[in-house]
Parts: C-alpha cells; sequence; structure tokens
C-alpha cells in the first residue's frame, strides 16, 4: 500500500475533492499476503484521473471491507482517503436506506421500498462521516464533488463545517416525480441535504425539474427555471449533465487483436449462429431481464427463428447479494432460464446462455463485438453506460441495439430500436424487427448513436460539470451584497 501524499502526519490538502461510495479502487491480495490496490475499471475515474493528477485531487470512499481504518494512501497520483463502515452500518446504510428504501424509491417503485428509522439514523451518521473526511482534505476554496444517492446529505453537512467550498452533487441514478418521492418520510431532509450544494446535476432534465418542483413545494423556496434562491441569499442550480463513457477507449479495445480474436472465438463458441443476441447487467431487478428473455423465447416459441438461428447470451453480475429482492430475483431468473432451455434448447444448443459473474472490460468488449444483437431493456434507469458501450464497440456500423425508452440513454441514442419493458409483444417486434434488418438500415442507425457518443464521452461530461461548478460562486460570497453607489 502507498503510503500518501502527505506533509508529516497530515494529508496534504487537496484542490478538487471526490465523494463517493466507493474508492476507485480494488483490494488485491499478493501471494506473500500483501495488500495492493487495482484501479478499478470504471468510466468516473478514468474520467476524472487526468483532472485529479494536474489539481492536487483526492477520492474520499469506502474501501471494500466492514469493520477497518485505514489511514489515506496514494494510487497513481491519486490521494485516496478511506471512509470506515461498521458491519452493522453496512446492513443500515448500504444495504438497508441505500439500496431497500432509495434505489426501489428513485427506480418508479419497481419494488417496494421499506422504511426503517434505524436505517435512516445509519445514513445521516455515515454522511456525515464522508462530510467530516472531505472537509479535512479539501483545501481552502477547493471544488468539492459529491457522487451518487448513498451521499445525498453530504452537500449540506459539508457546507456547515467549511462554507469557503465550492461544492458539487451529481445523482448518477433517476430522481423520481414528487408523487413517489412525497412517500419518503425523510424527505425535506433529504431535499435539504441536496441544497448545501452550489450545482446539483442529474441524468436528464426531467429529473431537475422533479426536484426543482419538490424543493418549491416541500422546502418552500423560490425558483425560477433551474435556479432555487435561499433565503440567506445562496442560489442552487439543477440541471441536466448526461453521463457518458471513454468512447475512443472502448472503441481502441474493440479493434485491438486480442479482442477480435476473442470475439470470433465467442461466435464459435456459440456454434456460429445467424444472430446473436446479448445482455450484459448488474443482476438488478430494475433491469427488465426476466421480460427480454421471456420475449425472446417466445419469439423462437413462434417460429420466427430456430435456436441454429439465433442464440441470447445473458451475463448478469452479482449485486447486492443479501437484500431480499436482489435473492428473489436470483432466483426467478435461475428458474426461467432453466425453464426456456428445457424447453427450447437442443443438445449443444441452448436457447440461453446465462452468466452469473462479472468480466474484465476487454471480455466485455469482445461479447460486444461478437454480438449482434444488444438487447437493453431496463424498467428504470438513470443512463445505462452498457448501451453505449456497444455501440462505441461498432466501429464498422454494424450490429442493432434494442433499448428501453425508460433507460435515460434512450434521450440520446435516439436511433435504436425503442421498447416499452412492460409490453411483451412490442418488444418482441422490436427485436425480430433488429434481427431481420437490412445492413443498410443497421449502418445507418449506428452511424447517427456513434456520433453522439464521440461527441459527448465521459470526459466532456465531466469538464462541463466542473466547468459549471467553477463559475458557481460558494455561499459565502453571494451573501456579500454589492456596494452601494453614492
Ligand atoms: O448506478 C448506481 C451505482 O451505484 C453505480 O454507481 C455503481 O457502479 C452500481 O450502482 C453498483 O453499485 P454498488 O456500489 O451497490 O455495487
Amino acid at each position: 500500500m502507498g503510503s500518501g501524499r502527505r506533509r508529516g502526519n497530515a494529508v496534504q490538502r487537496a484542490d478538487l475533492v471526490i465523494v463517493a461510495n466507493r474508492l476507485p479502487v480494488d483490494r488485491v491480495v499478493e501471494a506473500d499476503g500483501s495488500t495492493t490496490w487495482r484501479r478499478s475499471p470504471g468510466g468516473l475515474v478514468s474520467a476524472l484521473s487526468p483532472v485529479m493528477n494536474t489539481q492536487e485531487g483526492a477520492w474520499i470512499g469506502w474501501p471494500g471491507d466492514v469493520g477497518e481504518d485505514l489511514a489515506p494512501f496514494e494510487n497513481e497520483g491519486m490521494t485516496l482517503v478511506p471512509v470506515s463502515m461498521s458491519a452493522e452500518e453496512y446492513e443500515e446504510y448500504y444495504e438497508g436506506f441505500s439500496n431497500a428504501t432509495l434505489w426501489p424509491l428513485y427506480h418508479d417503485l419497481v419494488a417496494k421500498p421499506e422504511f426503517h428509522r434505524e436505517w435512516w439514523d445509519s445514513y445521516v451518521a455515515v454522511n456525515r462521516r464522508f462530510a467530516e473526511a472531505a472537509a479535512a482534505v479539501a483545501a481552502e476554496h477547493a471544488m468539492v464533488w459529491i457522487q451518487d444517492y448513498q451521499l445525498q446529505l453530504v452537500p449540506a453537512l459539508l457546507r456547515d463545517l467549511r462554507p469557503d467550498l465550492r461544492i458539487g452533487f451529481f445523482l448518477h441514478i433517476p430522481f423520481p416525480p414528487a408523487e413517489l418521492f412525497s412517500q419518503l418520510p425523510w424527505r425535506r431532509e433529504l431535499l435539504q441535504g441536496l441544497l448545501g450544494a452550489d450545482l446539483v446535476g442529474f441524468q436528464l432534465p426531467g429529473a431537475a425539474q422533479n426536484f426543482i418542483r419538490l424543493v418549491r413545494e416541500r422546502v418552500g423556496h423560490k425558483t425560477h427555471r433551474d435556479s432555487v434562491y435561499l433565503p440567506d441569499g445562496r442560489m442552487v442550480t439543477a440541471k441536466a449533465f448526461p453521463i457518458s463513457i471513454d468512447t475512443a477507449g472502448f472503441t481502441e479495445l474493440a479493434r485491438s487483436e486480442p479482442v477480435q480474436a476473442r470475439a470470433k472465438q465467442i461466435r464459435e463458441d456459440l456454434g456460429n449462429p445467424r444472430r446473436i443476441f446479448l445482455g450484459i447487467d448488474r443482476l438488478d431487478y430494475t433491469k427488465g431481464i426476466y421480460a427480454r428473455l421471456r420475449a425472446f423465447s417466445e419469439l423462437i416459441h413462434d417460429g420466427h427463428f430456430t435456436v441454429e438461428d439465433a442464440t441470447f447470451v445473458q451475463v448478469a453480475s452479482p449485486s447486492r447479494e443479501r437484500v431480499d429482492q436482489y435473492r428473489i430475483l436470483r432466483d426467478d431468473i435461475d428458474r426461467l432460464v432453466g425453464h426456456i432451455n428445457g424447453d427450447l434448447g437442443r443438445l449443444g444448443r441452448p436457447a440461453i446462455s446465462y452468466l452469473n459473474a462479472s468480466f474484465p472490460r476487454e471480455e466485455m468488449a469482445a461479447l460486444y463485438v461478437a454480438s449482434d444483437i444488444m438487447v437493453v431493456t431496463p424498467f428504470r434507469d438513470g443512463m445505462n453506460l452498457v448501451a453505449k458501450e456497444y455501440v462505441a464497440c461498432r466501429y464498422d456500423d454494424d450490429g442493432a441495439l434494442v433499448l428501453s425508452e425508460f433507460a435515460g440513454a434512450a434521450a440520446e441514442l435516439k436511433q435504436a430500436y425503442l421498447v416499452n419493458p412492460y409490453d411483451i409483444n412490442g418488444m418482441k417486434a422490436q427485436m425480430l424487427e433488429a434481427y431481420r434488418a437490412e445492413e443498410k438500415e443497421l449502418a445507418k442507425r449506428m452511424r447517427a448513436m456513434r456520433k453522439t457518443i464521440v461527441e459527448n464521452d465521459v470526459a466532456n461530461w465531466a469538464n462541463n460539470f466542473l466547468a459549471d461548478l467553477a463559475a458557481a460562486r460558494p455561499g459565502h460570497e453571494k451573501q456579500v451584497k454589492p456596494a452601494k453607489r453614492s
């Protein structure tokens, strides 16, 4: 483990601080038992590392294990500041309030949210710990950028401790309409938490409008368009910044010889069918995996194609496995895949190849290259980066994307085969159209989608947000009234 960028015992104060639930590294235990940290493959960290390295950046987050206290350390030019979490906090703050209350509430109540007062108390306590860590590490007038639904109270807690900072917040998941959000017993506290920021970013303009309306109705502040006017003279802006991916990085990976060879191998292993359908998701009930597999199986059952013509590869990476709703989903999908393959498969030709596992970026790229039709059908999704990654990998302008209109990505990838994931017949029709489409039609659609993600990649996203945050004036400056003219 690195020693940290420190002066004496103190970590050097940072000009740009990222606060996220997780640190951007994974722990690796070496053969000799020592611990090292490997940069995790996320788009956020690759977008931010150039700015972090030039600006004395620090990243505050949970290191991934409970009940341990780690000192700040250095990793690839970034200071990492671990925030500890007890086993009980992991259950109440992470599995409980974040993933069994907020997650379903913010995703259109696809599952029923649970409201427990002790989960809320834990959420407050852990948010406070993150805010204190940020207050300790941020240089004077630094920019602090807080990420996602697990940390919505940090902006206000941090502002109390450090009014000199420019504070930004970005929500990676949807922000629900007032009618749903209002179920939350702590709705006002949560809105006030977010209002500690100078800039609150969302994936879509509709989410920013939901927030503005709630602030007006539930907190009673004056609002105009994307601005909230606080009684102390501070102004908060709420705006959409649709997140993206490292487009050039994915395209380059897809073109690389090892990925090309692996893609060819995958097609051969699957028996070189005419069309390969692909789904890649976290195993989450918001993703619509069950409905899409049913739709595919019905196309075979109805005789539109056979298991020799087409196969479906579904990768579902394990996620939040101790949360009840996730366990139920896993059992449901296991059963469904068993039924479908039992009914429709032939020897050596399952209708669905189901992999309950996570894969490195290279293998994902090979799957994207190997597949003809990517199927992304969430009931609700903040953005969905898998859809964008698939498009980035189709550098020959081929392949089809079947995409739920309820994924944030649908606002940009308009040339996809758009579907309503609640409408199985509609989904079947679009999957069949993608299956039968002529090359020319596919190329026209893919070319337009590729243009979109080349123009807005993750570096653009981060730069746009940080430029707006830099232009925001922190609270204490706003209160200075202009001198009266004599
Ligand atoms: O989409 C929201 C998100 O929190 C992502 O930021 C993250 O990659 C994913 O869900 C998985 O989250 P978790 O940290 O719960 O494994």
